[in-house]
């Protein structure tokens, strides 16, 4: 538990956040099926991306995760096996509360010539699994959910030869989509998967510097297309993971919402698939302004955000849904906080994806932002938030979902009086440093 008073004086400060956690995962996964060696600089140091370092290496997968300085520079080295020379591992691979690992490896596991068993924590064991079961079961594999609850445990029978498949997927995910390509990888034929929005992109870039074919397309119904051809040799790179934007996201807004602040935010990445929030703060008169940008292929700036009153249109109403929700599925959260302090009414909408996060973040979010004075209703899709009350502290429970317990940190900023967090310590799944970080700017 942690205790948080309101900010008393401005924000102010200039900070580094920790490395993107979705690019950080797929740095170590691309590396251990390429030949060669891959060196990876700015890595997430969090639970999550500890998870899949401890999967690959369960795998046979020889990582330097010492952190080890290269120049000067912190750096993982993955000592890459290449597509068909994984160990079978001698027991069931955990994945401790990462969706990202355990999705993207089952695509991985699915085409292995051994069998395997892959679970993780009690909110993964909840999460939905069909939505990559049904893919790669069309693929070839066999993948049981060995509960009989479409969850993890998912246990894949080796030796089954993959085809690829046209997949039109229900959902904009970027887990479910990077699965597909992953098991496409080792398939006879092209994987193409639709989904309703594009998804974040990181697979695609990072997949294709490694030397895959792989690219983006929209139909002409509007859906995103993605495609792979497999049997392009992978090889070793060098990657520069850019910080993360969602996290970030808790400094903008801390920044956006307690009066007179100032926070520069260096390295963040800006890839337009990630970057929804931008875009969306900006329209509600949020003052953020890019610097430095790096438009390399996974672009990069420092982010200048100062205080801002927040509001809707003529009508003091704003509405988020629609193709920008799966840009900043992650930040929704904290975006519900800030529209607890906006002088109008938001509406979230086309985002039941929020459900089968790590918590159910349409109840969670809801609850405990009513508890803290917010107005606020949980539709079936999102929610609507009546802005404007004056937040009180209170005693919020994360849910051990990391993002719950950062967005209650930041609504705690301007409450009046104690907000506590409980189970704070889940913050370590994604950013380790985030009270130590968000003290220093208080
Ligand atoms: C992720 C994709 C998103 C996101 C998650 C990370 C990824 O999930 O919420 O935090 O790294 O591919 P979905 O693909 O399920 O939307």
């Amino acid at each position: 538990m942690i205790a948080l008073e309101k900010a008393t004086k401005p924000l102010k400060g200039d900070i580094f956040v920790p490395g993107d956690k979705s690019i950080s995962h797929r740095s170590i996964m691309f590396g251990a099926l390429s030949k060669g060696t891959t060196e990876v600089t700015g890595f997430l140091e969090s639970a999550d991306c500890l998870s899949t370092i401890e999967c690959f290496k369960r795998l046979g997968v020889e990582i330097e995760h010492a952190l080890r300085p290269l120049n000067g520079v912190p750096t993982i080295t993955v000592h890459g096996n290449g597509l068909h020379n994984f160990k079978a591992p001698t027991s069931t691979l955990y994945t401790g509360n990462s969706g990202t690992t355990t999705r993207l490896m089952s695509g991985i596991l699915a085409a292995q010539p051994f069998d395997s068993v892959i679970t993780g924590d009690m909110s993964i064991c909840k999460r939905p699994m069909n939505r990559i079961i049904t893919p790669l079961s069309q693929m070839g594999a066999e993948v049981t959910s060995v509960m009989g609850n479409d969850c993890t445990p998912l246990k894949f029978t080796g030796g089954k030869h993959l085809h690829g498949i046209s997949y039109r997927s229900p959902v904009a995910s970027a887990q479910v989509k990077s699965c597909i390509m992953l098991a496409g990888l080792y398939a006879e034929g092209d994987s193409v998967v639709f989904e309703p929005a594009l998804s974040r992109n990181h697979t695609e870039i990072m997949l294709s510097a490694f030397g895959a074919d792989i690219h983006n397309e929209f139909s002409r119904d509007g859906s995103a297309v993605c495609i792979l051809h497999p049997g392009m040799p992978l090889t070793g790179q060098k990657i520069n993971v850019p910080g993360d934007i969602s996290s970030a996201a808790y400094f903008i807004a801390a920044a956006l919402i307690v009066p007179g602040s100032e926070i520069l935010i260096r390295n963040v990445g800006i890839n337009k698939t990630r970057a929804g929030i931008l875009a969306v703060l900006e329209q509600m008169g949020a003052d953020i302004t890019l610097l430095n940008v790096d438009e390399s292929n996974e672009p990069r700036a420092d982010l200048l955000v100062r205080y801002s009153e927040l509001h809707g249109n003529e009508n003091h109403q704003f509405v988020i849904g629609g193709k920008v929700i799966p840009t900043m599925i992650d930040e929704l959260p904290v975006v519900a906080v800030l529209a607890a302090t906006a002088d109008c009414d938001t509406i979230i909408k086309d985002a039941a994806e929020l459900k089968v996060k790590e918590s159910n973040r349409i109840e969670t979010v809801v609850s405990g932002l009513r508890k803290m004075g917010c107005d606020i209703e949980a539709t079936d899709d999102g929610m609507i938030i009546h802005g404007g009350n004056p937040l009180k502290g209170a005693d919020i429970n994360s849910h051990a979902d990391h993002r719950l317990a950062m967005s209650f940190a930041i609504a705690s900023l301007v409450a009046e009086g104690t907000t506590r967090i409980i189970d704070n310590e889940c913050v370590g799944i994604s950013y380790p440093t985030f009270f130590k970080d968000l003290q220093g700017l208080r």
